[in-house]
């Protein structure tokens, strides 16, 4: 099955994401042009096309690492229970850290991350994500890199999944409806 046949619509076709990434990237090479201690962290595993794509348009040098933290989904959750299931593989003391996201929903993520950093001894945090969803924030959280803000659609592609598929998608598009009503059936 062609993936394109369970997309509703595109939401942010792979030009935009492509102009999005030339606009982070510029910025971003500005913003940290006195650093000389950047570390971009993607979380795993929807960060991968976005990272890969956005960090050819940082003009420094840049160590590359990764975090796979999950949040606890379905059943009973207190809010901010996340799992680290693979940690950063480096220290973090006095490093300027830009996390790298595909998207901010809830904010649990990134709230729990962004503190477990700051409190190892990073010496700045931030986070440049793909996609924001406010309209789904249970914590507040400000991402300071935006590429896109977002409805409270269910979107995938480009990193982001539904049961761990349509993450190659080449853009972000609405998932039909009836691909994940046949999963709850
Ligand atoms: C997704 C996404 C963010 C997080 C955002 O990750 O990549 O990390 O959810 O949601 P939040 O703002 O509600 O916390 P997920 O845990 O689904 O893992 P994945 O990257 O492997 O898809």
């Amino acid at each position: 099955m062609n993936l394109d046949k369970a997309i509703e619509k595109v939401l942010v076709s792979a030009d935009e994401i492509n102009e999005i990434c030339k606009r982070l990237g510029k910025q971003i090479t500005e913003d940290y042009k006195d650093s000389d201690n950047l570390i971009l962290l993607g979380l795993l595993n929807g960060c991968i096309p976005f990272m890969s794509d956005l960090m050819r348009y940082v003009d420094l040098p840049v160590q590359l690492e990764f975090m796979d933290v999950s949040s606890y989904k379905g059943g009973i959750s207190s809010s901010g229970d996340i799992k680290i299931l693979m940690d950063i593989n480096t220290s973090v003391v006095d490093r300027d850290i830009l996390i790298c996201e595909d998207i901010v929903d809830t904010g649990k993520t990134l709230n729990v991350v962004a503190k477990l950093l700051l409190h190892r001894g990073a010496k700045s945090v931030e986070v440049v994500t793909l996609l924001d969803k406010p309209e789904g924030r249970v914590i507040p959280f400000e991402p300071k890199y935006i590429g896109v803000t977002i409805p409270k659609y269910f979107v995938v592609g480009y990193g982001l999944d539904f049961n761990e598929l349509y993450r190659n998608l080449p853009y972000v598009g609405v998932l039909k409806e009836h691909y994940y009503m046949k999963d709850e059936e």
